[in-house]
This record gives structure tokens, sequence and C-alpha cells, in this order.
């Protein structure tokens, strides 16, 4: 008897729990239909965020990059990368047309998560100081002639109001930083004061959204290379708009008649996305309530935390783990989107990839098969509607552009440099988003719209921008 109920109430707990995956599996809903209302969506916030300040959720910000490398950049150059978990400084010597990257050297470190929500004083100081400590290892190679100063582009992975190339403030942090006192200022004059207090005289000649670097990475390595997209901590992308189709934009048109925008598409939302109960309650905890929708249901930082609110519910409500609720699985952010990634790509029989990371991470020692499939069956639902919308969001830069049909029955090339992590390393979640563009764009055109891993633009991307733009330059063109 005890065996009976055992077994009817297992019974039970599954059909519940299959009950919550198959309302999870509609509210995520993503047909074609659904993906081609939000790239319109997209194309329309888009005119309006270009057509005035404030006009649209999409900032549509003005990054003072009116002309992307040519490959005739030469020198050495630094880089400093800040945005995501990590952050990275590096340095390069360019050689121009025929030698382009002759050398390059970088370090990455983690950013002590204090810092992440301290203050702006202790953030810049770390990076300076990780900044001289990466200049004091400088090798022959790198040596500027003497009297030149050392230059810098700074990628700087959050929204930044800039009026000029190489100044910028803060409007908002987002992905897991909040520093309230740096909101408003200067990010250059931070990171420069912080330089000057290690004793490291470094000029920087740019501050660029990793979105920008990577535009300017990748089509330095490719010129069809039209918008950049990230997909990792966060997600937004970047594009060269004409200038003239710039209402907000002020003063002269630049001489190349184009302008680079960081589109901050994060921010996008619209009453065309699928949203479920979950992404509300993730929204409302967050540091950033009511903001970065659109990341939110897409980006690195967020998908294992709604896999792991959905567990949350199966657990309460279905007894999915058993009468007791494993307390791990209360832990806010504690299922990281690259341990959902492996449960998602486990091809064993018996799952034991989710296994080990439900032990592991949840506590839960032992799982059984069907746990363990439903578990996979979450993370596929939560990572393809992150795909398929990210797809939907290229759609729409694409329709701005006019480049999502032929043009005059020929065919336009258009190159897409992605880079981030989810892109790179989530392999389920890059092929949806290249199989969803094929859907979206259909046969024909898709064959010449391509979307391609830009690794590193944006560091290189910096360089590349500051090289550009640098002062020695200047003073050798006068
Ligand atoms: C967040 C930031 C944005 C950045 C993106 C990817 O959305 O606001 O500036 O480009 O993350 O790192």
């Amino acid at each position: 008897v005890l065996l009976m109920r055992h077994r009817m109430k297992s019974s039970g707990r599954w059909a519940k729990a299959e009950a919550i995956l198959r309302e999870l599996d509609e509210k995520c809903g993503t047909s074609t239909g659904k993906l081609r209302q939000v790239a319109d969506a997209m194309t329309v916030e888009m005119h309006a965020g270009l057509a005035s300040e404030g006009g649209s959720k999409l900032k549509m910000l003005i990054s003072y990059v009116d002309k992307l490398p040519s490959g005739d950049e030469e020198g050495v150059f630094y880089a400093l990368d800040l945005g995501g978990t990590n952050f990275r400084v590096l340095r390069v010597l360019l050689g121009g047309k025929e030698k382009r990257v002759i050398k390059k050297e970088s370090e990455e470190l983690s950013i002590p998560p204090h810092l992440m929500v301290g203050s702006s004083h202790d953030l810049f100081d770390f990076i300076a100081a990780a900044l001289a400590k990466f200049v004091a290892t400088e090798s022959e190679d790198f040596v500027l002639p003497p009297g030149r100063q050392r230059e810098l582009g700074f990628t700087f992975s959050f929204p930044v109001r800039q009026i000029s190339l190489a100044s910028g403030t803060i409007i908002k942090w987002t992905k897991g930083f909040l520093i309230e006192d740096a909101i408003g200022q200067d990010v250059v004059g931070e990171l420069t004061k912080a330089m000057e207090r290690v004793g490291l005289d470094m000029h920087v000649a740019a501050l660029v959204n990793d979105t920008v670097g990577t535009l300017a990475g990748g089509r330095y390595n490719n010129p069809d290379v039209i918008a950049a997209v990230i997909l990792g901590t966060g997600t937004n992308a970047a594009y060269a708009e004409r200038a003239n189709a710039i209402p907000k934009g002020q003063g002269p048109l630049p001489k190349s008649g184009e302008m680079v925008i960081n589109m901050e598409w994060g921010n996008f939302r619209s009453s065309h996305l699928p949203l479920t109960e979950y992404d509300q309650s993730l929204d409302a905890e967050s540091l950033n309530p009511g903001e970065q929708i659109f990341e939110k249901t897409i980006s690195g930082m967020y998908l294992g935390e709604i896999v792991r609110r959905v567990l949350c519910r199966m657990a309460e409500e279905a007894s999915f783990f058993g009468d007791d609720i494993p307390p791990k699985l209360r832990i806010p952010f504690i299922l990281r989107t690259p341990d959902m990634a492996a449960m998602h790509h486990d091809t064993s029989a018996d799952l034991k990839v989710v296994g080990s990371k439900l032990k592991d991470i949840l506590e839960i020692p032992n799982s059984p098969l069907k746990m363990r499939k439903m578990i996979v069956e979450i993370c596929d639902v939560v990572a393809i509607r992150g795909a398929r919308l990210s797809a939907a969001g290229i759609l729409g830069i694409l329709k701005k552009l006019g480049r999502d049909a032929l043009k005059d029955g020929e065919k336009q090339r258009s190159v897409i440099a992605l880079d981030g992590g989810l892109f790179e390393h989530y392999s389920e979640f890059r092929n949806c988003l290249k199989n969803t563009m094929k859907e979206l764009l259909g046969e024909e055109v898709s064959e010449s719209v391509v979307v391609e891993l830009s690794n590193d633009g944006s560091g290189i991307g910096a360089a590349l921008i500051a090289a550009s733009h640098s002062q020695n330059h200047e003073i050798e063109e006068s």
C-alpha cells in the first residue's frame, strides 16, 4: 500500500510539473508571426529613438565614431574593456594595410563583486592599477618613440551619453553593476584621474561601447560588416547609420556621411514580447526594475536565473524535488547560464551532466531520469525564446537599413559581427539564432546575410578607433 501511495504521489508530481512546463512553453511562444511583430516594433522604435532625445525606450546613442577602421591604422595602442564579469587590458602593434595586427597582448581579470556595487573611486582605482601593472610588462616592440604619449581606447559597456568621442557621462548601470555616485559623471574624466593617482601617463583617445568596438573590429576584418551584436552577460547592438537619417543629431554632418549608433537594445520593450510570471518576478527583484526587459529575456546574466525560478515553482507547487524544497534552489543567480548550457548540451543517455549539476550546484543528490529530462526541456524553452528574440532584433536592424530583401532584384551582402560568451559558447542558442534568421529572411535573402563570430572585436576595435582618432595622427597630419 505504501509503495502504491508513493507511486501515485510521484505520478501526481510529474503531472503537475508537466503542466507547469507546458504553460511555460506556451507563454514563451515565439511563432514566426510574433517574431515579425517584434522586428517591426524594433524598427519603429529605432526611428523614434533617432528622431528625438528620449523619443523611445531605445536610446539610439550617438557614438561620435564617424569612420570605421580602414586597415591603414598604424602604431601602438592600448585598450581597456570593462562591462561584463571580466575586464581586460590589451595592447596592439598595428602595421597598416599590409601588415595589419603585428602583435597583440592581453590580460583578463575578474572584477571583485564588491566593486560592482561600490563607489566610482574604488572601481576606477582598481582598473587604473591593473592597467598600470600591465603597462609595466611592455616589451620593446611596444615602446613608443620619445615624447609620444601612450594612447588608449576605452570600451565601457554601459549606456553613456557622449558629446565627443573621448568623453561621456553614465546614463545608468545595467548587468549587475550599480554605482550610484558614478551616474552623470564623465567616465573618461574618472579614468584619467585614477590613472594620474597611480602615476600612469596615458591619453584616452576614444570611449566606446562594446558593440561599437565589435563593429569596428568586425569591419577591420571584413568590409561587409554593417552591424554588431553582443550576446554575453548583457545584450546590445550597434550599426552604421546614414548621418542624415538622424534627426536628433546636432552640429555639422560628418564628412563620411555615416555615424555609428549604439542602440542599447537591451532596454527595448514591446507588448509583443512573450513574457512570463518568471520574467516579471525576476525584473521586480532586480537591481534595475522596469529596465532592460529585452536583455532580461535574452542575455547570459539572466537565462539561468529564469530556469531557477521555474524550478522553484515546480518545487513549491509540484514537490518536484520531493517533499522539501532544496535550500540552495532559493538562492538567486545560483544557476548560471554556463551551467544551464552544459545541462542543455548533455547528450548522454542517462543525462549525467544534468545529474551532476543538480548534485553540485543545488545539492540534489539523486535525480531520476524523468526529472533530468524535464530540466533539459526547461533549458530548451528558455534558451530558444532568447535566441529567437535576438534574431528578431537583428531582423529589425536589417529592415531599418533596407537589407531584409533583395535590392532591385540583387543580393546585398550584410555581415553581422557577433560577440559575447552566450553566442560563442552556448551552441544550442547560436544554432537556433542562425536558423531563425533563415526562417525570417527566407532562403534567397538569407544566403547573403551572415551572422559571424567576431571574437575579441570589442578590445581590438577600441584600439583601432583610438588609432584612427589618435592625437599623434593629428599632429602628423597637420
Ligand atoms: C548592456 C549595456 C550595453 C552593453 C551590453 C552588452 O546592455 O547596457 O551598453 O553593450 O550590456 O555588454
